[in-house]
């Protein structure tokens, strides 16, 4: 075999050799030219190297080169007072055209994606529409979301879809991730910062083989519900992770991780979250005051 296979690519022409000539016995393929090497490319690459080389050569003459080239690159024009207007134009440019895409595009899409969305809602102009898949997206009335977000739902087979109900004026930041095999309940007046992963189910398998093949396993009991309520503050970066509540007003500091149920008004922080203080204007929030808006 391994005769065989030697004797084969001795007659498999190499990359820079001659082409064979068609018909030529010794050859057993007539290979396209373009497995040969373009010798005007070649030439032209070991001109670039070469340039390359001299640039980067300690002598003066290439370091006074160098200089020169890197003066080139960085060459500016003065911010003549035209700019000014030029940047002024670009702005109100930009906007305009986002918005125009957010209300006739964008918007319009999104809605169609929800099971249910309220009045007022607001899709972050230049965002696009973000990623939803599997989930029913329930939105109340002024919700404000980014199109760079992603809302997933694990797949069932009792014939239930995963949820996401968001309250009223609640307001959702960019690039949040929020998975649910059962519900994401998030209340109204919220405040959830960019770059927050609300993790509702784990995905995959702790079995490693089954990981391999299967996804992982799914909740029934609603056990692996997220329930943020009303008025809480989800800092930038941090992580809830299945079943855990979130208390009304409470705050999870930047970069939480959260593991276990956050008290009603309490400030949180670290990796697992542990009460670091009480937030100000928390009140006693002692009924159970969730107030998300569906419940169908
Ligand atoms: C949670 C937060 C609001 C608390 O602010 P605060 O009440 O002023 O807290 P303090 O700065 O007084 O910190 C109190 C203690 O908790 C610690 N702490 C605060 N936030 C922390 C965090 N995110 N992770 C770990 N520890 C934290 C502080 O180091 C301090 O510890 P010490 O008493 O040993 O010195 C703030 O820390 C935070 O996370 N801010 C980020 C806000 C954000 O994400 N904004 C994005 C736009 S929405």
């Amino acid at each position: 075999m391994r005769k065989l296979l030697a004797q084969f690519l001795s007659k498999v022409p190499q990359n820079g050799s001659a082409a064979p000539e068609r018909g030529d016995s010794s050859s057993i393929l007539d290979a396209p030219a373009h497995l040969f090497r373009d010798e005007k490319k070649t030439n032209k690459v070991q001109l670039a190297d070469r340039a390359i080389a001299f640039l980067r050569s300690p002598n003066p003459v290439s370091r006074r080169a160098k200089a020169a080239v890197q003066a080139l690159f960085r060459a500016e024009l003065p911010a003549w007072p035209i700019y000014r207007a030029l940047a002024t134009e670009r702005f109100f440019r930009r906007t305009l055209v986002r918005h125009v895409m957010r209300a006739a595009y964008h918007q319009p899409i999104l809605r169609t994606m929800c099971a249910q969305a309220g009045e007022r809602l607001m899709l972050d102009p230049g965002t696009g529409v973000p990623v939803i898949y599997g989930i029913d997206m329930i939105l109340g009335d002024g919700v404000h979301l980014s199109g760079r977000s992603t809302f997933a739902g694990a797949l069932r087979n009792d014939g239930r879809r995963p949820r996401l109900v968001v309250g009223d004026e609640t307001y959702l930041g960019h690039r949040l991730i929020i998975s649910a095999d059962d519900e994401v309940a998030i209340g109204s007046h919220v405040h959830v910062a960019d770059d927050v992963y609300i993790c509702g189910y784990d995905a995959h398998p702790m079995d490693a083989e089954a990981r391999r093949s299967q996804p992982g396993p799914v909740d029934y009991t609603g056990a692996s519900r997220i329930v943020i309520e009303d008025d809480a503050w989800i800092c930038q970066g941090s992580i809830l992770l299945k079943g855990v509540k979130i208390g009304r007003g409470a705050v999870v500091g930047a970069h939480a991780v959260v593991t276990k149920d956050v008290p009603a008004g309490a400030i949180v922080a670290g990796n697992p979250a542990k009460v670091i203080g009480r937030a100000a204007d928390a009140g006693e929030a002692s009924e159970p005051p969730l107030t998300v808006v569906a419940s169908c």
